[in-house]
């Protein structure tokens, strides 16, 4: 029955005058008395198959019971639509199928949602009915997108001499980074397994068993609060390199990401700018800066050297630090705004942002009666006013100017619809410090992960390390960053036992504890571990934004909640007390 089957969205003229046999469903019916038309859908698209009573009055009738979402097979003849009916809309909208047979291969109740529509969808029903939800033409789009990203990438990385090999799922919990997920072992009595936060021990073991270029598009868990960019299970194009220096590996991922793109229809410009993390901090705020629009931070600290402001006096007395951007929004920004503005920035332990006007001449409003001649001719030069543009201050630790202004200056940028969302700006972003000091626990914690290799002109510092210089420590990490997004990181890692102890060490890990956790890497090292480093792409968040979703869910077939659920499916559930005993497992209210 189904031999030779054609595809709804793949008929063209040229197919006009040929009989098909299509199986899909039924995405909408109008009956006209006498002549009943169904759109006709399946994954590559839809058809109108026709069915008219004064020509196959069996077909006909059959048609009549069909309904929305029926499951159907149809056999007919491709016909040219009249001039009059053809419909621009649709890929097929110059033929239809002029039906002799059809049947009903399964019936459908009335679904909870149309399938056409896919606006002002409520979410949570969309996951519930997830297998309807995936019916719909957006959702087909981004399962068959991904495919074939996921195929470029295996030809990719095999004709570039990488081999796919699969690393296990059940690991030994080694908790660095976020939360592990855990698998009790029933064989071995109170033991468990973690999921794999990622293969990156592993990776590193394949490196040194040989195999000197290895991918896998990986599945990988991690514990932790979700967003919008964020699963607690999410897919990497996790690769890894023998014998390389950080340029060849982003030449060969750029290569990747413009294959990737290609499946979009779209090339890219390669090579990516590159922009150390300092510089990033320091013009954008953030270490994955959105480059597709101004705003930039600008410090503005020495020109208020000696201001007569006391808020930013008190700031630079303390050891703080003032910025600035200027928003030529010629008047748009009201008072009221500026208030949500300071509001909004509280988030980052900001407080207040001063505020100023330059009307194309003078300076107005906010704290405009506390400048300076001198100080307004600074200002005019450093932040090359010249017409009328709203100045925003913040004023504190670096950390807070950066996270506030950093954050705000997204936030304006779409508020005043600044940003050109068909603009794909990729950039590396390098030489992150190796590590960073947290005050509050008095230790110091790997900024990407402690197999990281310092820079080799920085290693000597790690003996004389100290929160005061732990900045000036540069990792050979690079992260590459698609429009404000981090969608890939990696590093060179270290590959000599005597500085990956060392590296233990800062970290706080005992001698004992190195062992316990990662005594086969510490092995591994001591048999010629050649030097090594590589990347792992967030698959899903590329997708996401090469096809404009919101969300990381709506390019995942079955996601999670924020709440880490599958309404489908209803994971995670309780488990029978029967199946815990097994476990040795209780369950104890805390
Ligand atoms: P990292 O932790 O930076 O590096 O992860 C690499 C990339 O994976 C994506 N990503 C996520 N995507 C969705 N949901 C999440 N919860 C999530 N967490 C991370 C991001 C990120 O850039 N082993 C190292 C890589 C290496 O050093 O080679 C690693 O996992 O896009």
């Amino acid at each position: 029955m189904f031999k030779d089957r054609s595809y709804c969205g793949e008929l063209t003229l040229d197919d006009a005058g040929k009989q098909v046999t299509l199986a899909g469903w039924v995405d909408t019916k109008r009956d006209l008395g006498g002549i009943i038309f169904i759109e006709m859908r399946d994954v590559t698209g839809i058809i109108q198959v026709v069915f008219d009573v004064s020509k196959n009055g069996e077909a006909y009738q059959i048609a009549d019971r069909a309904k929305s979402e029926y499951c159907i097979y149809a056999c007919g003849v491709v016909s040219k639509r009249t001039d009059d009916t053809i419909n621009p809309d649709l890929k097929t909208g110059m033929i239809e199928v002029v039906a002799h047979e059809v049947v009903i291969l399964s019936e459908s109740e009335v679904p909870p949602f149309p399938i056409d529509v896919y606006t002002n969808l409520n979410e949570e029903v969309r996951l519930k009915y997830r297998f309807l939800d995936l019916r719909r033409a957006e959702m087909q789009q981004a399962i068959v997108i991904r495919h074939k990203v996921m195929q470029a990438t295996r030809n990719y990385l095999s004709s570039n001499r990488f081999f796919e090999i699969e690393t296990p799922i059940l690991n030994k919990s080694t908790p660095e980074g976020a939360r592990d997920f855990l698998v009790p072992s029933r064989i071995n009595r109170g033991m468990f397994y973690a999921l794999p936060q990622s293969p990156q021990l592993f990776k590193q073991i394949l490196m040194i068993s040989g195999f000197d270029r290895y991918f896998q598009i990986a599945r990988c868990f991690r514990d932790e609060d979700l967003r919008n960019d964020r699963q607690p299970e999410f897919t990497q194009i996790d690769c890894e390199l023998s014998f390389i220096t950080p340029q060849i590996i982003m030449q060969v991922i750029e290569g990747l990401i413009k294959e990737m793109v290609k499946v979009l229809g779209n090339d890219i410009h390669t090579p990516f700018p590159v922009m150390t993390y300092d510089e990033a901090m320091q013009r954008y705020g953030k270490d994955a800066p959105d480059t597709r629009f101004g705003l930039e931070l600008v410090d503005v600290s020495d020109i208020f050297a000696s201001s007569l402001f006391n808020v930013f006096k008190a700031s630079l007395d303390n050891g703080g630090i003032i910025k600035a951007i200027v928003i030529n929004d010629e008047g748009k920004i009201s008072r009221a705004m500026i208030d949500e503005y300071i509001n909004y920035v509280r988030t980052f332990k900001a407080h207040g942002l001063p505020s100023v006007r330059y009307t194309g001449s003078n300076f107005e409003t906010g704290i405009a009666k506390f400048l300076s001649d001198s100080e307004k001719q600074k200002l005019i030069d450093r932040l090359s006013l010249d017409s009328n543009s709203l100045i925003i201050f913040s004023c504190d630790k670096p950390k807070v100017v950066n996270d506030a202004l950093g954050n705000l200056r997204l936030k304006i940028a779409q508020q005043l619809t600044m940003i050109d969302d068909n603009k794909l700006n990729f950039l590396w972003v390098v030489d992150f410090p190796l590590l960073e000091y947290n005050a509050e626990e008095g230790r110091f914690y790997a900024m990407h992960h402690p197999f990281t290799a310092p820079k080799p002109e920085c290693e000597a510092m790690l003996d004389s390390l100290t929160p005061d210089n732990v900045d000036m420590i540069k990792a050979q990490a690079y992260d590459v960053v698609l429009n404000g997004v981090e969608i890939g990181g990696g590093s060179i890692r270290i590959n000599r036992t005597m500085l990956q102890k060392k590296m233990f060490g800062i970290l706080g890990i005992s001698e004992e504890d190195a062992k316990i956790k990662f005594s086969f890497l510490l092995d591994a090292l001591k048999y010629g571990a050649p030097p090594h480093g590589g990347i792992a792409l967030g698959l899903d968040r590329i997708l996401m934004i090469l096809l404009k979703r919101n969300s990381i869910r709506d390019v995942i077939a079955f996601p999670k909640t924020q709440k880490g659920q599958c309404l489908m499916s209803e994971a995670p559930s309780p488990v029978s007390h029967e199946q815990l005993k097994e476990l040795s497992i209780k369950v104890v209210e805390v």
